[in-house]
């Protein structure tokens, strides 16, 4: 595991801007994974300068999202499809159909899961997983469980996630109680994985997945396991370590 401490969140983006963009130049057709989040804001943010400056390409590049909120239309303001289009895709020259983001308002939830799972291993597994991290330590929606098994899933999301995601919608009564996630294992198959964490709430998290003991109630406590992994964390979330 290699841990980056940087001064602060404009920092952080663009280092992992770099870490990314890197990827994409070294290996143009890498299957990216991607998050959601305020955290990544800043990274999509100078990843879109990087690419306006012809320092990236991303026309081969495919993308894997995390998760999606179960029951929201695609075009909601708050689903993770117009999340990405607004902040990512639309400024960059990704082809449609080389995005990939769990479909929310399938009928048939556990197909679409299976589907999600084998489209991924058809384009040939996931190079470099981008990450965020939950108050609680969750990654993608895994929220503290009692194993680390899943494949890509619906899950039952937690009343802290739903307090803090809370902040995008109008009421906390419209924050969906269910999402598709990746599970813990989909994630734990990427070759790379980059984890990004600014913020003093988000200290405590990163202290126990980094040092805690490995168990599923810290979701993020597995990647200690994987054997590629940064962490690249601001000074405040690094600020227990
Ligand atoms: C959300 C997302 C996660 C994200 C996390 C932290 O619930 N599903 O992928 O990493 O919460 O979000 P933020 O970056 O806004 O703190």
């Amino acid at each position: 595991m290699r841990i980056i401490i940087v001064k602060d969140y404009e920092e952080l983006s663009k280092k992992a801007a770099n870490v990314i963009s890197g990827q994409v130049i070294l290996k143009p057709n890498s299957v990216l994974g991607l998050a959601t989040g305020s955290t990544p804001l800043g990274t999509y943010k100078s990843l879109v300068k990087m690419y306006k400056e012809g320092v990236v390409d991303f026309s081969k590049t495919i993308t894997y999202n995390l998760d999606e909120y179960y029951g929201l239309a695609k075009n909601h303001i708050n689903s993770y499809n117009y999340f990405m289009d607004k902040n990512l895709f639309s400024h960059i020259n990704i082809l449609k159909e080389n995005i990939h983001i769990p479909n929310g308002e399938a009928h048939d939830i556990e197909a679409e899961c299976v589907l999600y799972e084998q489209s991924i291993e058809k384009s040939g597994g996931i190079d470099l997983q981008l990450l965020g991290i939950g108050r609680n330590g969750h990654i993608g929606f895994n929220e503290p469980d009692l194993t680390f098994e899943a494949l890509t899933h619906m899950v039952k999301l937690d009343k802290d996630t739903i307090e803090v995601n809370s902040r995008f919608f109008e009421n906390i009564d419209d924050v969906p109680k269910k999402a598709i996630s990746m599970g813990i294992k989909t994630i734990m198959r990427a070759r790379k994985i980059l984890l990004l964490a600014s913020g003093i709430e988000k200290a405590e998290a990163v202290y126990k997945s980094i040092k805690g003991k490995i168990t599923p109630d810290l979701p993020a406590s597995v990647l200690q396991l994987h054997p590629d992994v940064i962490y690249i964390l601001d000074e405040d979330a690094a600020s227990l370590l």
